[in-house]
């Protein structure tokens, strides 16, 4: 089917979902509640599998919400928030938090709100919008997270000016990304042309180099709080994607070519997993 620029659905998403509803156990164990890399302290000797894998993603989803040192009391957006399982995560660690799944896939929404209920003083709520036109007042939350998932972004700018908009004097911006050294930017900007690249992974802005990070922070008026390269954590993540991509039938091909660029970029040490947060300043 053909597929407007602004269609939020993405077709990795599509093959997930697809995979839940035939009753893929695999998949919806590695992917159910998280959709993101994951993070280990050691490389294992072999593959991991579907349980270490979810595991594994829940620890990345952890460093990047302690990055944006989320405490008791807080309110905290997620952009891109997935399946949910972030805040998730958050809700089983901090007490009397608000937090809110923001999401462009409504279909991703419904899974999140069926899965997830706050714990006990906490507030959990869903809703769907653009990350780059957030709906919401300004200086209305402590933290914004983007996992994994700006570079989907129609726009970084945008994005980085409505994070600061909606913070308060003191509040923080956690994200993750995968930043090119200046090498890999021509190749970057080339597979943004090829046809196939955006066969799965849908389209994908892989060229936000970490000076650029950096001005575009600077610009929206932040102040820089970390900055965490976590590429060498992330690399069992490729075994295990490799594991699973027979599963994907007629979308293996470009699965298979978009995660070998990226394993072989980041094995070459051109493409670095980080870790950003950033402070508005005040407070
Ligand atoms: C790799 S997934 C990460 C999901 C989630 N953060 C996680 O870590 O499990 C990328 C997410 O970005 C969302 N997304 C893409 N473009 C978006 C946009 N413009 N606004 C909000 N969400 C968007 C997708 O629907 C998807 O949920």
């Amino acid at each position: 089917m053909a597929r407007h620029s602004h269609d939020p659905r993405l077709p990795y998403f599509d093959a997930l979902l697809e995979s839940f509803e035939a009753g893929d156990m695999a998949v919806s164990e590695a992917f159910g509640h998280h959709v993101h890399w994951g993070y280990w302290d050691e490389e294992p000797d072999r593959a991991p599998t579907p349980g270490e894998f979810a595991a594994a993603a829940e620890r990345l989803s952890r460093e990047v919400w302690q990055a944006a040192g989320i405490r008791d009391g807080e309110r905290v957006v997620d952009v891109g928030c997935g399946f949910g399982g972030t805040l998730a995560s958050i809700d089983a660690h901090r007490g009397g938090v608000a937090l809110t799944g923001l999401n462009i896939d409504h279909r991703q929404l419904l899974r999140a709100a069926r899965m997830h209920a706050p714990s006990a003083g906490n507030t959990l709520a869903w809703l769907r919008a653009d990350a780059c036109a957030l709906p919401f007042a300004d200086a209305s939350f402590d933290v914004v997270l983007a996992v994994e998932c700006i570079f989907h972004f129609p726009d970084r700018r945008r994005f980085f000016a409505e994070a600061w908009r909606v913070l308060k004097p003191g509040g923080r911006l956690a994200l993750s990304d995968f930043v090119p050294g200046r090498a890999l930017l021509p190749a970057a900007v080339a597979a943004g042309f090829w046809p196939g690249s955006r066969g799965f992974y849908g389209k994908v802005d892989m060229r936000c180099t970490a000076d650029r990070y950096a001005r575009l922070a600077a610009e929206a008026g932040f102040l820089p709080l970390l900055d965490r390269d976590i590429t060498r954590n992330t690399l069992p993540t490729y075994p295990f994607l490799r594991r699973l991509s027979p599963r994907l039938r007629e979308l293996r091909l470009s699965a298979v070519a978009e995660t070998l660029f990226a394993e072989l970029a980041s094995r070459l040490g051109f493409l670095r997993y980080r870790i950003l947060a950033f402070r508005k300043p005040g407070d």
